[in-house]
């Protein structure tokens, strides 16, 4: 027994005494595999490592890091940042140096600048990984290629350039760099990704002296006692760490170039127990918000936001009050407004003080973007003359001077020292007023919701007449409208916006005795036919069979006013008959039929094709809701009355029709319009039918579009997944909306815009439906 623990104990050694051994020597042929277990080779005093770091997504890094202390900070990494699956592999050759290939043999990435025979490789205790020659003379060294981090000992060229990465965990190029420029500059700027543009520098050492070009910096240097100076081409220092500094036997010392952009020397005990962290020394700029002007970018934090420094002197980015960010997920985000902006001429209240507040932001500014300059002018005749120009999104005032600004605003700061005092307008109203844009979703009872859902799939109809409909419903209605129509037999000529009044007997003819069904609707059956004989001009002939007898003056009204809906994400209406019983509708005739047959077809639509034809359907909802004379209620929008044209853009059809068939009934009350799946739930509560109901059914036709299934679907997918709303409501809220698109790359490559039409979804099938947005303009934005 004490034998077997001694063994034990032995075995248990074993990995410490490999480290004890090393001696930093790496010899040609050996490798290093991405796996669970350690997986590095150290320096002689194994205060570094160089091999694969796990990270918290189950992927490698290869990289380099100080492994004595609790976090295994990493200062250097491979292959741009880009992590490698677990089995990758890593192996030091004489004649490619490091090579990195992934678990299928793939080569992912090599060491460059191989200059001779590689002899071994050597961690030093710098920090540095060498591949070194016959001669023991650097091949390839780490430090020459820093990434975000220099450590003592390093000293960077002219040209050198270190690359922040994207955020603390997302090791791949960000936008902000750290360079000694060919002149002698130091510098920090911002790109403009994905080019490599470089704004004005938010920090410069001024080290760059044109008349006296010996005074300019020649190399930054970071000295093994953890000092950083430039060294002018004279020899003299210009001193970057101010100060004393602890010293580098008893504290590791690193520079790094941050993910928020700020380059700052951090030092940590080396006997650390695992409490203390990293400590900053110094940081350049010292204060990143109101050091930066960048005349063609957003500044440090994205447009329209306001950038404050925290008490580590790292910036914080945050959106105006009224303003929402574009991205959560990206602290660099831009915001914007929550609200219509601009010059308002729809419905309802004109007036600025209804429409908008203005809210003051002490002691910040938006250096840029003025489009008015007003000087003397006092700070209440600044904040009155923004509220009540339509044009004014924003103004600044300081020393009796009012500038007002257009968007988007850029290089926002705010700092104790500014004198500026910023006026931002923020609209009143139905606009969610929170720095979320999107209310959360209240937890809603879910048995309840399904049952509405289910029930609404079996009202009044089976569920085999239902697919039956389904399945024949619309298969188009639809019609070319081209000049010629307006040739039709009698030579007759109509006014473009005048519908045409055709016979019984014109329509008999087109359509060849009512011969050709396309489709079987709510409102009866949609036959194609043909105009101007063989030139091939097709329509879609509606024969509406529910009409109510009486209300002739009612349906002359209803049609004029569909007739005068013209959009071009609209199906057109042509003509009309009425002609004793018969009422006929004439439409455009779209060749490619209905969305859904597009979208639940045998092969997918692409991402980019779906989400184009969504926009156009939110476009012609704005339209029947907020921009045409007469409010046009839907009431059955659902993937077999959207229509495709000849371009594939969405066409809306049937429009109108609800109202039609309401004459004479009580405008709040009715029987349930609207197809089962898409009804909203105030239908079924004896509540007003607003234009939120629309707004609903667009929510599941937009969960449609985006998963390309039905919302409704009993047949292919399990119990759980039956119910479209609920189960992307529960991808949500989990975050994992990728399960929604599964297997389709361009959705999940889309990621942000996935994640907005998910959320603007949601938004739209709130079960209370003030909590809805409406198809103002605001929805549609939050959609681009
Ligand atoms: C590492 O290898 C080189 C070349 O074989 C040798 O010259 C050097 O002494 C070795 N270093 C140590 C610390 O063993
Ligand atoms: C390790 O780095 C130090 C400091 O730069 C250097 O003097 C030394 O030669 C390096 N060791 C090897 C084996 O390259
Ligand atoms: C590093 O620079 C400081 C300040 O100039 C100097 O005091 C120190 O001796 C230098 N250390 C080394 C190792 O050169
Ligand atoms: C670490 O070293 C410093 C100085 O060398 C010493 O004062 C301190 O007590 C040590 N801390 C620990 C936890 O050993
Ligand atoms: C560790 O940190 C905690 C809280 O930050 C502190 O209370 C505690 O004293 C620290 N311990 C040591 C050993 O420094």
């Amino acid at each position: 027994m004490a034998y077997a623990l001694y063994l034990l104990f032995l075995l248990l050694l074993i990995p410490f005494s490999v480290v004890a051994q090393t001696n930093g020597n790496i010899t040609v042929g050996a490798s290093l595999s991405a796996t669970d277990e350690a997986s590095s080779w150290l320096s002689p005093s194994a205060d570094f490592a160089f091999g694969f770091h796990k990270l918290d997504n189950n992927l490698f890094l290869l990289s380099i890091w100080f492994d004595k202390i609790p976090d295994k900070t990493i200062v250097w990494y491979a292959n741009e940042g880009q992590p490698v699956p677990r089995g990758s592999r890593v192996d030091l050759t004489a004649d490619r140096g490091l090579v990195l290939i992934n678990p299928q043999g793939e080569e992912l990435w090599k060491s460059l600048s191989i200059t001779g025979a590689v002899a071994y490789g050597y961690m030093n205790d710098t920090g540095n990984f060498a591949l070194k020659d016959g001669n023991s003379q650097d091949v390839w060294a780490s430090f020459r290629f820093s990434t975000d981090t220099i450590l003592p000992t390093k000293i960077m060229e002219r040209g050198e350039v270190l690359t922040a990465r994207q955020t603390e965990t997302n090791f791949s190029p960000g936008r902000f760099q750290f360079s000694l420029l060919d002149n002698g500059n130091l510098v920090s700027y911002v790109l403009n990704l994905p080019t490599n543009y470089a704004n004005e520098p938010y920090y410069h050492s001024d080290t760059n002296d044109d008349a006296n070009s010996l005074n300019s910096g020649s190399q930054v240097v970071f000295n093994g006692s953890g000092y950083m100076y430039i060294l002018r081409v004279n020899g003299q220092r210009f001193m970057l760490t101010q100060g004393d500094v602890v010293s580098t036997t008893y504290f590791y010392h690193r520079a790094t170039l941050t993910y928020d952009g700020v380059f700052t020397q951090y030092y940590q005990p080396k006997n650390s127990t695992g409490n203390e962290s990293w400590s900053a020394l110094w940081s350049a700029p010292d204060n990143i918000c109101t050091r930066s002007h960048m005349t063609q970018a957003s500044g440090i934090c994205g447009y329209n936001s306001v950038c404050r420094l925290s008490a580590d002197q790292r910036p914080i980015c945050e959106c105006p009050p009224g303003y929402s960010s574009l991205d959560p997920n990206d602290q660099f985000s831009s915001c914007r407004p929550n609200f219509i902006q601009g010059c308002y001429d729809g419905p309802g209240p004109h007036s600025s003080e209804d429409l908008y507040s203005i809210e003051e932001l002490p002691n910040t500014d938006w250096p840029f973007s003025d489009y008015m300059h007003l000087q003397p002018f006092s700070e209440g005749e600044c904040r009155n003359s923004c509220l009540q120009d339509c044009m004014c999104p924003a103004a600044i005032f300081r020393d009796q001077t009012c500038w007002k600004k257009k968007l988007p605003l850029s290089n926002g700061r705010t700092d104790r020292t500014e004198r500026s005092k910023a006026f931002i307008k923020v609209g009143k109203g139905n606009f969610p007023q929170s720095p979320r844009l999107i209310p959360t979703p209240k937890p809603r009872k879910k048995n309840q919701d399904t049952l509405i859902l289910v029930g609404s799939v079996f009202l009044g109809s089976s569920v085999f007449l239902n697919f039956i409909l389904i399945a024949a419903i619309f298969l188009g209605f639809f019609f070319i409208y081209k000049k010629k129509v307006r040739r039709i037999h009698r030579g007759e000529s109509i006014v473009e916006t005048n519908l045409h009044c055709f016979t019984y007997k014109e329509l008999a003819e087109a359509t060849n005795g009512f011969k050709e069904e396309l489709g079987k609707g709510a409102f009866g059956i949609v036959y194609k036919g043909e105009i101007d004989t063989g030139s091939g001009n097709f329509v879609a002939v509606k024969k509406l069979d529910r009409m109510v007898q009486e209300g002739e003056r009612e349906f002359k009204a209803e049609v004029n006013v569909i007739g005068q809906t013209h959009h071009k994400n609209l199906v057109r209406l042509i003509g009309f008959c009425n002609e004793g019983s018969q009422r006929l509708l004439v439409y455009e005739y779209m060749r490619n039929g209905t969305l859904a047959s597009f979208l639940f077809g045998d092969s997918k639509p692409s991402w980019n094709m779906r989400t184009q034809i969504a926009f156009g359907i939110a476009r012609g909802l704005l339209y029947l809701h907020e921009e045409c004379s007469t409010q046009i209620i839907h009431c059955d929008i659902k993937p077999q009355n959207i229509l495709l044209d000849d371009y594939y853009n969405a066409r809306i059809s049937d429009f109108g029709l609800a109202k039609l068939l309401m004459i004479g009934q009580s405008q709040t009350h009715t029987a349930i319009r609207g197809t089962k799946g898409y009804v909203a739930p105030e239908w079924f509560r004896n509540m007003p039918v607003t234009v939120k109901v629309d707004v609903y059914s667009f929510g599941v036709l937009l969960l449609e579009i985006i998963c390309c299934r039905r919302s409704v679907d009993m047949e292919t997918s399990g119990v759980e997944y039956a119910i479209l709303t609920d189960w992307a409501y529960d991808c949500y809220r989990e975050g994992t909306i990728e399960a929604l698109v599964e297997g389709d790359m361009e959705a999940m490559n889309d990621r942000t815009k996935l994640e907005r039409f998910i959320m603007v979804a949601i938004w739209c099938i709130q079960e209370d439906m003030s909590l809805r947005p409406t198809m103002k303009k605001d929805l549609l934005h939050s959609l681009v």
